[in-house]
């Protein structure tokens, strides 16, 4: 593990811990701010992630923004890193040995940011962090402690795209979360 962002983030410059290394435009490192009170984690970069380095810039963070908007977070409060720091081919799920891989890097980042909670969006976050036993459908908007962290799981803003019913419970998840910043003092409001 390494102490500093600076160790860690050149760390991971030339990483070919797995096969994802081989068509990276761009390594997805993580966003936001670094003494972060909440910190939500993806799945993986898209195209526009890789293109551009930076999690959640399509269609699907584009659909969390508005969201965010719509309820008051502030992403610049906020820290966003996914599962793992490169595009997997044709946008699939990462595969256990990749995940595996980069897992370490995340790892680093929830030490260094130490977040109080962290929200998994999506299975792939949430069975690669909480557990494999774990399920999208039954856990989403369930809080889980786990070494001083809560955790709550909600749908993957992807998925929401692909199904407009899952909406709802997205925004509902978003709204245990501000309940909960709201209860802890924590910061993730808009600035008044
Ligand atoms: N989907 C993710 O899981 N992460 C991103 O950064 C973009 C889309």
């Amino acid at each position: 593990m390494y102490g500093t962002w600076e160790e860690l983030e050149e760390s991971i410059q030339n990483c070919q811990k797995c096969r994802l290394c081989e068509n990276r435009k761009n390594i997805v490192f993580g966003e936001g701010n670094k003494n972060a009170d909440i910190m939500f984690i993806g799945e993986g970069p898209g195209a526009d992630e890789d293109i551009q380095g930076l999690p959640f810039v399509g269609k699907a963070g584009k659909l969390m923004n508005m969201a965010f908007e719509a309820l008051d977070i502030d992403r610049s409060k906020i820290y966003i890193a996914n599962i793992v720091k490169c595009r997997p081919p044709q946008n699939r799920v990462p595969q256990e040995d990749e995940a595996m891989a980069c897992l370490d890097y995340l790892r680093n980042q929830v030490i260094l940011v130490k977040p109080k909670i962290i929200v998994l969006m999506g299975s792939t976050a949430l069975k690669n962090i909480l557990g494999n036993e774990y399920g999208i459908t039954a856990s989403r908007g369930k809080w889980t402690e786990k070494r001083g962290i809560i955790y709550i799981p909600t749908w993957h803003p992807a998925a929401l795209l692909r199904d407009d019913t899952k909406k709802i419970n997205f925004w509902k998840d978003l709204k245990l979360v501000l309940e909960k910043a709201d209860e802890m003092n924590l910061q993730i409001r808009k600035d008044e």
